[in-house]
């Protein structure tokens, strides 16, 4: 094998040549990262773009800085703001896009090895992909707990009181304790899901990478677990992270519902996905 072939496992750095090398059957362990920009055409802002971005949008929350409203330390000395937040941004609402169905159908097609999310809207479960091949690495809003003792507080209860943006407080009268859901703020520990399963991306044979400005640690270390020679694939409006530092990096620089759409239709999986995809 010349020189040359070693470190370029894709014929080319191009969606198509990702497509080939998936359709050639060497990725069966296809290892997905997302982050806020898949949910954006979803009509859920991601924190960083300009104008759009979340954190250019906090100034009618009053806060000192706009991330305070996931700091733990803030949200103890006044949750509101987050409150707030929370019942713009509360799942069922919202709809998972045709990228969160493509993660859904390679997890169908048995090519799914694991995604990484950071997001917290839960789409990817909505789009169908299994609970045990999702790790929520910053939380989600499935579930909720008193800040001080940890009991959990009843999924109902939650509902109405993110509706009215009123922080309720411990089930347990004798703590009485903040509720906050289980998102993961600033400040606090990941879940152990995510450790449990931190070195999984070195098992990729391909990895995907969707809507993240890969500025979060220690998620944003994940893409550069994969071992030398797997393709890494990069759907984002802007280069990020370390991609482009290695020869089999693919970046498609643009809306990742366009880039997933091109890879779908090179792979010939377009009416399957579409398909799928309507009927969520
Ligand atoms: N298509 C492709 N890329 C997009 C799209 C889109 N439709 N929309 C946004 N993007 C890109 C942006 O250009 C940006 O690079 O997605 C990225 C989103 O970055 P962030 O807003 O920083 O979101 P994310 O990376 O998920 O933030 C990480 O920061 O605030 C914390 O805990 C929070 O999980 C979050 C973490």
């Amino acid at each position: 094998v010349s020189e040359d072939t070693k470190t370029d496992t894709l014929s080319d750095r191009s969606v198509a040549a990702v497509a080939e090398f998936i359709k050639s059957g060497r990725a069966k362990q296809i290892v997905v990262m997302t982050g806020a920009g898949i949910s954006t055409a979803a009509g859920i802002p991601d924190f960083r773009s300009p104008n759009t971005g979340l954190y250019n949008n906090l100034a009618r929350l009053d806060l000192p800085h706009p991330e305070a409203v996931f700091e733990i330390d803030f949200f103890r000395y006044n949750p509101r703001p987050f409150y707030v937040l929370a019942k713009e941004l509360y799942p069922g609402n919202f709809h998972p896009t045709i990228s969160h169905a493509f993660v859904a159908l390679l997890a169908k097609k048995k090519l799914l090895r694991m995604l990484f999310t950071q997001n917290i809207d839960c789409l990817e479960r909505a789009a169908g992909v299994p609970p045990e091949l999702i790790v929520e690495a910053h939380g989600s809003f499935a579930t909720q707990r008193c800040i001080d003792c940890k009991t959990p507080f009843p999924d109902a209860e939650m509902r109405k009181c993110v509706e009215s943006a009123s922080p309720p407080n411990c089930v347990r009268k004798e703590c009485g304790g903040l509720v906050k859901p289980d998102i993961v703020f600033f400040g606090e520990q990941l879940p152990n899901t995510f450790f449990a399963n931190a070195t999984v991306p070195r098992e990729a044979d391909l990895v995907i990478v969707v809507g993240t400005s890969l500025m979060v640690h220690p998620f944003a270390g994940l893409p550069r677990l994969a071992r030398d020679g797997v393709p890494r694939l990069l759907f984002n409006m802007e280069r990020v992270g370390d991609f482009g530092t290695r020869a089999d990096d693919v970046l498609y620089l643009g809306e990742c519902d366009d880039g997933i759409r091109k890879l779908v239709d090179e792979l010939g999986w377009g009416d399957e996905l579409e398909k799928m995809w309507v009927e969520l």
